[in-house]
C-alpha cells in the first residue's frame, strides 16, 4: 500500500515517533489530563476540540472529525503526500527511508532491534564490571577520583571502563557471527578491511548514553590522559541519532520530579559534575550543534532553556548557531537564555570553584534571547544613523521571518521597531507572512471551508460505515470469515473494505493508530479522512450489532447481481419496508454513482 516504502519501515518509524513531538511545534498543545489539546488547525474554532493522545499516538478533532497518526497529520498540515510525510518523519528520527526495500515486510527487523538493545545493555554491564574488576581498573578509578567524581555519581551515570586491548568486548560478547554483526551495527565493534573485527572503545572511561526510557543506546568514551582524540563517541546507529539524543536527560528525569529549567552544556563531564553538585537539570548535546529537534524535545519538558557556552570564540559561534536553530520553534511561553562563562572555564571547573549557589547566581543573570539577538546584530552598527538602523532592520527581518506566528514574534517585531524607530506595521509588512511549514490556523481559505462543509454531507453507505466501524473497533473484522466478502468491482471501496479486514486478520491485536497508518498510504485515504468522525458511531454490543447489519448489506450488495439489478429489487419494495441501510443505498444511487 505504501508503494516502495516498506511497511516494516513505517511501523518502525511510528514506534520511534512521538506524535506530540510532531504536532506541538506546529500547533501549540496544552496538556489536559492524559492528553493534549489545542484549537483545531483544520477548522475554525474558539474552544479547543483538537485532542492528541500520546498513549494512542493518535490525534482527533471532536469538532470536524479530522484524525490520524503522525503521518496523517503531516500530510494534512504540511500538505505533504504520503511518501513525503514518511520522509519528513524519517528525517526527524535521523533515519533514511529505504528506497529499494521490497514490498515484503521484514519481521526480523524488530527482533534484530531487540537484540541490539540487549547487546548494548550487555556492553554497558561489561564496562561497569571492568571498572570494578579489571586488573587495570585502579587506573580508571584513580582518574575519576582525580577528576573529583564521587563513587555515587559514577554509579548514577553508570560510568564504566573499556580496558586496554583490541578484543575485550569482542571476546566477552561477540561469541557468534550474528552478535558480531549486531555489535558492529551498534557501533561497538569495527570491521577490519582485511576481515575480522576489533573493539571501538579501548582504554577509556565509558559514559553510557541512555534514551528517554533509560536504555543504553550509545557511549561516549574519554581517554584517561591527554591523548587524542579526547572523546570518542558512538557513530550513528539504528538506535542512536546524535541530532536527537541528549546526554543526561534520562538521569535528570530520574532525579527531579519537577523540571523548572534545563541548562544545555557542552560536555559529558559537565553534566556529571553539575549533578554531583546537586544541579540535576543539565544536559549535553553529543558533539553536535543543538538541533530544532533537541529543542522541541526539551521545551516539552520545561518552559525555560539556558544555553551555557564557553566565553571563547568557538563558544560564541556555537551560541549563534543554537539561536539560529531555535528560531523556527520559538513561541510565547518559551524562554531561551544564554550564559557565557569566563574564558578557560567550563561548568565542571566553575561549579567546583563557586559551588551550586555561585553557579546558579550566574544562571539567573543569563542573557535573554531577545537581548542577545539584537545585541549581536547591532554590535557593529551605529543605531544613531538612519543607515545603521536600516541595516539592522534588514538583517533582523530575515531572522524574524522564521519565527512562528504569535505573541513572541510580535514582541520581537515591536522590539525591532523601537530600535529602528520604525512602525511595527511597516516591519511586519516586510516579513514573510507565512512561515514555511505553518499554514494559517485561522482564516481558512474558501476551498477548505467548502471541503469541511462537504465533510458533513457524505452519504454513509454500508461500505463507508463498515470501514469506519473497523477503524473504531478493529476486532469487528474477526466477525468476518476471511474470503467471505465477494469481490465486486462495481461497488466502489469494497476492495478497500476487504483490504482493511485483511490487515486486521493478519494482526488481530493491531492498534488503531497502526491500522490508520497502514491506510494512510492507500488511494482511499483522502476519502477516509472526509468520512471519519462525521457520525458518532455506536459503542460495544450496539456497534457489533450494527456491524453485522452492515455486513449483511455489503454481502447483498456484493453478491453477483449488478447494482442496477439490486436497485430494481429495492425499488420494488414499499419504502416503509426498506431497512435504513437500504434507504441509504437508494439515496446514494440517486445522489452519486461514485462512492469513493
Ligand atoms: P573534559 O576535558 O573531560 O572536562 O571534557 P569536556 O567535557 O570539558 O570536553 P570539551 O569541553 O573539550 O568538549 C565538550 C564535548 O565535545 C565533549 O563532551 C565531547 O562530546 C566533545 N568532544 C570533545 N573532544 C572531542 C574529541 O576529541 N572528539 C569528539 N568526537 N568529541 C569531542
Ligand atoms: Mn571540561
Amino acid at each position: 500500500m505504501a508503494g516502495l516504502i516498506s511497511q516494516s519501515f513505517i511501523d518502525e518509524l511510528l514506534i520511534r515517533t512521538d506524535i506530540v513531538e510532531v504536532i506541538d511545534p506546529r500547533v501549540q498543545l496544552k496538556k489536559a489530563g492524559r492528553e493534549y489539546t489545542a484549537c483545531c488547525p483544520f477548522h475554525n474554532e474558539k474552544t479547543p476540540s483538537f485532542t492528541v493522545s500520546q498513549a494512542k499516538q493518535f490525534y482527533h478533532c471532536f469538532g470536524c472529525g479530522a484524525h490520524g497518526s503522525a503521518i496523517g497529520f503531516l500530510m494534512e498540515y504540511d500538505h505533504l503526500n504520503f511518501p513525503e510525510a514518511v520522509e519528513e518523519l524519517a528525517q526527524m528520527n535521523g533515519l533514511e527511508v529505504p528506497r529499494d526495500a521490497g514490498p515484503a515486510p521484514d519481521p526480523k527487523a524488530k527482533a534484530r532491534q531487540a537484540t541490539l538493545y540487549d547487546l548494548m545493555a550487555q556492553s554497558d554491564r561489561y564496562y561497569r564490571q571492568q571498572l570494578r574488576q579489571h586488573p587495570q581498573a585502579a587506573r580508571a578509578v584513580n582518574y575519576l577520583k582525580q577528576r573529583g567524581l564521587s563513587g555515587e555519581i559514577a554509579a548514577t551515570f553508570g560510568l564504566g571502563f573499556a580496558p586496554p586491548g583490541w578484543d575485550n568486548l569482542l571476546k566477552a560478547l561477540a561469541n557468534d557471527k550474528e552478535k558480531c554483526k549486531q555489535l558492529t551495527s551498534g557501533g561497538m565493534l569495527i570491521e577490519k578491511d582485511e576481515g575480522g573485527h576489533y573493539d571501538r572503545f579501548r582504554d577509556r572511561i565509558m559514559f553510557p548514553i541512555r534514551d528517554q526510557r533509560g536504555r543504553t543506546i550509545a557511549f561516549g568514551g574519554r581517554i584517561l590522559g591527554d591523548d587524542k582524540p579526547k572523546y570518542l563517541n558512538s557513530p550513528e546507529t539504528p538506535l542512536f541519532h546524535k541530532g536527537r539524543e541528549l546526554y543526561g536527560l534520562f538521569e535528570m528525569r530520574q532525579a527531579l520530579r519537577k523540571i523548572d529549567r534545563i541548562m544545555v552544556v557542552e560536555g559529558y563531564m559537565d553534566v556529571v559534575t553539575l549533578a554531583q553538585f546537586n544541579i540535576h537539570y543539565a544536559v549535553a548535546t553529543l558533539g553536535t550543534a543543538t538541533t530544532p529537534d533537541h529543542l522541541s524535545r526539551l521545551f516539552r519538558v520545561t518552559p525555560e532553556i539556558i544555553f551555557c557556552f564557553d566565553g571563547d570564540r568557538a563558544g560564541r559561534d556555537a551560541a549563534w548557531r543554537a539561536l539560529d536553530n531555535a528560531l523556527p520553534i520559538l513561541k510565547e511561553g518559551h524562554e531561551l537564555r544564554f550564559l557565557f562563562l569566563p574564558d578557560g572555564e567550563d561548568p565542571d571547573t566553575l561549579v567546583r570553584k563557586e559551588g551550586k549557589a555561585g553557579f546558579e547566581a550566574r544562571l539567573d543573570l543569563a542573557t535573554p534571547l531577545s537581548r542577545y539577538f539584537f545585541g549581536q546584530l547591532s554590535n557593529q552598527l551605529d543605531l544613531s544613523s538612519p543607515e545603521g538602523r536600516a541595516r539592522l532592520a534588514k538583517t533582523a527581518q530575515a531572522y524574524l521571518s522564521r519565527l512562528p506566528k504569535g505573541l513572541f514574534k510580535q514582541m520581537m517585531v515591536n522590539e525591532l521597531a523601537t530600535l529602528t524607530q520604525m512602525e511595527s506595521s511597516a516591519i511586519e509588512a516586510t516579513l514573510n507572512t507565512e512561515p514555511k511549514q505553518a499554514p494559517p490556523v485561522r482564516g481558512k481559505t474558501k476551498s477548505t471551508q467548502r471541503k469541511l462543509q462537504k465533510n458533513h454531507s457524505l452519504v454513509p453507505t454500508p461500505v463507508r460505515r463498515g470501514v469506519m466501524s473497523l477503524l473504531q473497533e478493529p476486532k469487528l473484522a474477526l466477525l468476518v470469515e476471511s474470503g467471505n466478502i465477494p469481490a465486486n468491482p462495481e461497488i466502489p471501496g469494497l476492495d478497500f473494505f476487504g483490504e482493511v479486514i485483511g490487515v486486521i486478520h493478519k494482526n488481530p491485536q493491531i492498534e488503531i493508530a497502526t491500522l490508520y497508518s497502514r491506510l494512510e498510504g492507500s488511494r482511499y485515504y483522502h476519502h477516509l479522512k472526509r468520512l471519519s468522525g462525521q457520525e458518532q458511531l455506536l459503542k460495544g454490543n450496539l456497534l457489533e450489532h450494527e456491524f453485522k447489519g452492515i455486513l449483511d448489506s455489503i454481502k447483498k450488495l456484493a453478491s453477483n447481481k449488478s447494482m442496477d439489478e439490486q436497485m430494481e429489487i429495492l425499488f420494488a419494495k414499499p419504502p416503509s419496508q426498506l431497512t435504513n441501510e437500504e434507504k441509504e443505498m437508494v439515496r446514494r444511487y440517486f445522489t452519486s454513482k461514485s462512492l469513493y
